[in-house]
């Protein structure tokens, strides 16, 4: 494991982080997280291309090109000697004392590579609740702010589900982590590509492959009671690819999932055909 901070490699426990950097005053950054299978960074141009949009979007200037940023990460991955890891990279507004208009100083990149997180077993699927959307209109932003995220989650966690499924004002957004799917007459649903969701790389994967498969898919707005009545239900991430869900708050979801095992398997065949 390595991590790299502003302008060097350093160890990942490491203390390099000063007190006045913004992202850890205001949480003022964004972020992404990848995947590497085999050694080889899975789908880095979508999320550095992603990465962009999230800093114009707030703001922030790169302090070098995204092929800097692009070698960097290749850099720690090789210096990190692994092939099975999960890199998270991301960009601040930079170290300054605290104030809350922006400090005109240079933004600070910095990045981890760690041991993947233990894909969870898709057979099985996953349990979800269902929670009031209460964040901000701007979740396309992969913004560090993930306060709304992390506090749904726990409460996911405490009640042994893996995931919280946000719901504004009925409508089904995407989860705390995650992009959330319904499968109903053959038809593959999910939120439109708006500010009220994180357009996730995964997701557009599942776009592609719903396609080479001849599934139908529809950008539609459904509401909670859809998703609890639908043939199938699944989300995805870099973390978990393709995981189906079996219950949602107390409703058990069909145990035949054709078109989620399907998806699941074509997504894993992306990255152990290379
Ligand atoms: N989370 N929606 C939200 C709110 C997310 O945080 C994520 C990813 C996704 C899925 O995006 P993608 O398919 O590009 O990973 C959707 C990352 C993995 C995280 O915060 O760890």
């Amino acid at each position: 494991e390595i991590a790299f901070y502003n302008d060097k490699f350093v160890g990942i426990d490491d203390k390099v982080v000063p007190i006045q950097e913004r992202a850890h005053q205001f949480g003022d950054g964004i972020y992404e997280v990848v995947r590497v299978y085999g050694g080889k960074v899975f789908l880095l141009e979508e999320h550095l291309e992603r990465f962009r949009k999230s800093a114009d979007a707030i703001d922030l200037t790169f302090p070098f090109s995204l092929e800097k940023m692009k070698e960097i990460i290749l850099e720690g991955l090789s210096r990190s000697e692994m092939e099975e890891a999960e890199i998270y990279f991301q960009l601040t507004r930079g170290i300054s004392p605290r104030q809350h208009h922006y400090p005109g100083v240079p933004a600070v990149f910095s990045m981890t590579v760690r041991n993947a997180r233990p894909l969870g077993d898709k057979n099985k699927g996953a349990a979800a609740i269902v929670l009031e959307d209460e964040r901000w209109l701007n979740c396309y932003i992969k913004s560090l702010n993930l306060l709304p995220n992390i506090m749904a989650k726990q409460k996911a966690v405490s009640k042994n589900c893996g995931e919280a499924i946000f719901a504004r004002d009925g409508i089904v957004t995407e989860g705390s982590s995650s992009n959330v799917f319904a499968v109903k007459d053959g038809v593959i649903y999910t939120h439109p590509a708006t500010k009220r969701i994180l357009h996730g790389i995964t997701r557009a994967k599942v776009f592609e492959l719903a396609a080479q498969e001849h599934i139908p898919m529809k950008e539609e707005e459904f509401d909670v009671a859809f998703l609890k009545n639908a043939d199938e239900a699944f989300f995805t991430s870099t973390g978990v690819e393709v995981m189906p869900i079996h219950t949602i708050d107390d409703t058990k979801m069909p145990e035949e999932k054709p078109i989620s095992n399907k998806l699941a398997e074509a997504y894993e065949n992306l990255y152990k055909l290379k």
